[in-house]
């Protein structure tokens, strides 16, 4: 019998993971689930663990359920740890967003400056986390899902040393279902491969036949007469195409997030306008997360409402369960995940975490080869992992000249003048979250 700890049980997408473990039920032997907030999150967590322990109760199953703000006591014999936490919550987001936009920069909450803050306050917490976790469950596996979840991995890893870290994402699953959708196929007939970083990754399409079929879905996909036809099902991202040559050129598929990159003006001049309009991202989840909970306050309601689908985080649950339940049953069944390197991307350090294909087993992911990037993708992903790891580094020492050379080192942040303005201001309107710095 298994007990899931998952922290930041106050999150709106907690339904979806409740909805996840319940579909799972047959692999998933629960006895406990543990909800973790903190004060700040303690009315969210007491609504949305109500919805969950009724939507337990609908689905007949014996599990208890416990809410907690006590870290510790939740911790204790966990098998599996599951995060799902925001430091600072979505004000903080706010403020990842529009205080680069009000610079002239790209505010999100995964890239650019708000990407890297988002690293700095979310780094100490996780170590801090993994601290309670070595004392009072040894053997558990951590499961994230927190943002920026390819870094917050690393730093779990190599600086906290708890190799039994798995990150989670959900883009994937959009690119895996527009795949199905272009070719008519159902996600069991193709096999997909996938190599990169978290938010910063490409792949290539096969068929049962054997037949790649990466070139053909690049066309259909991102050829001006086909274009627009369909979408990677991403709520949070702007769907300006792509150029077609530049994605035939680089021959493999990129992810819904390669758009701040390889269209970085377009995408920057559409922020700005939805700043001024005050919709950035964070603004219109505010609304939407304020209306899932009086969904949620509803004692009648006791499954996912499909408001929940405005979020960007859709079949989160998918690749949380389905991690969950590979590493218990020893699967081997192929995931998307945040792992170590281990040679699967040649071009990238051996130990460095990167957001891969693999086969789970109860040892955890095991990555399939990659090989070689065209080299077009080789010079931005060595340029975005050594940011990574310059962040990181930044997050634990609170070094200010390793914060100023994450900054220059981003590509969606100019040096000089500005990356220093920025770097400031975001450091003083988080000083309360940034104990290092
Ligand atoms: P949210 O703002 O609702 O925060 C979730 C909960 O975390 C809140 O109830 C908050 O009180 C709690 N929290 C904050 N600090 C905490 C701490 N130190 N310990 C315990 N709980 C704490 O956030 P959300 O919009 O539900 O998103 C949650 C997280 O999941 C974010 O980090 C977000 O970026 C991430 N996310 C990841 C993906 C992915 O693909 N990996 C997709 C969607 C969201
Ligand atoms: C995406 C990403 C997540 C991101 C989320 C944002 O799908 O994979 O990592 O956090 O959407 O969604 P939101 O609704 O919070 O903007
Ligand atoms: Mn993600
Ligand atoms: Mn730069």
């Amino acid at each position: 019998k298994i007990k899931i700890v998952t922290i930041g049980g106050g999150s709106s997408y907690t339904p979806e993971l409740i909805e996840g473990l319940i579909v799972r039920q047959a692999q998933l032997p629960i006895a406990e689930l543990w909800l973790v907030d903190i004060d700040a999150g303690a009315e969210k967590m007491e609504i949305v663990g109500n919805m969950a322990k009724r939507m337990i109760a609908a689905a007949k199953l014996d599990w208890q359920v416990h809410l907690t703000l006590d870290r510790r006591e939740a911790l204790k014999d966990a098998d599996y740890v599951t995060t799902q936490f925001r430091v600072g919550l979505l004000d903080a987001r706010l403020k990842d967003e529009v205080i680069p936009l009000a610079n002239g920069l790209l505010g999100q909450e995964t890239n650019g400056p708000g990407g890297i803050f988002k690293a700095f306050r979310t780094i100490p917490v996780i170590l801090d986390i993994i601290k309670d976790m070595r004392e009072l469950c040894p053997n558990a596996w951590l499961v994230d899902f927190t943002n920026p979840a390819g870094m917050v991995t690393e730093a779990a890893i190599k600086q906290g040393k708890w190799e039994k870290t798995v990150g989670l994402c959900n883009v994937p699953f959009g690119h895996i279902n527009q795949a199905c959708e272009v070719l008519a196929k159902e996600e069991k007939d193709l096999f997909f491969k996938f190599a990169g970083l978290n938010h910063f990754h490409w792949h290539r399409v096969w068929d049962q036949q054997g037949n790649e079929r990466t070139a053909e879905l690049i066309e259909k996909i991102y050829a001006p007469e086909h274009r627009a036809k369909t979408d990677e099902g991403l709520k949070n991202i702007h769907q300006i195409p792509f150029h077609y040559e530049q994605v035939k050129h680089l021959g493999v598929l990129p992810c819904g997030y390669h758009r701040y990159y390889y269209l970085q003006e377009p995408m920057l001049a559409h922020a700005v306008e939805e700043f001024e309009r005050y919709e950035t991202r964070a603004e219109v989840v505010k609304k939407t997360e304020a209306r899932l909970f009086e969904l949620y306050k509803d004692v009648n309601l006791n499954y996912k409402p499909e408001e929940l689908s405005q979020r960007g985080g859709a079949h989160y649950s998918d690749a949380a369960c389905d991690l969950i339940a590979s590493i218990h049953n020893n699967s081997g069944k192929l995931m998307v995940v945040s792992t170590r390197n281990n040679g699967a991307i040649a071009d990238l350090p051996f130990d460095c975490i990167v957001e891969v294909t693999a086969s789970i087993t109860a040892h955890g992911p095991e990555p399939l080869r990659w090989g070689a990037l065209p080299s077009a993708a080789r010079g931005m992903i060595q340029l975005m992992k050594a940011m990574e790891e310059t962040v990181i580094e930044a997050a634990v020492t609170g070094d200010y000249g390793a914060a100023l050379h994450a900054f220059t080192i981003n590509p969606l942040i100019p040096a000089g003048d500005t990356a220093i303005k920025v770097l400031d201001e975001l450091l003083y309107a988080h000083k309360a979250w940034l104990p290092k710095f």
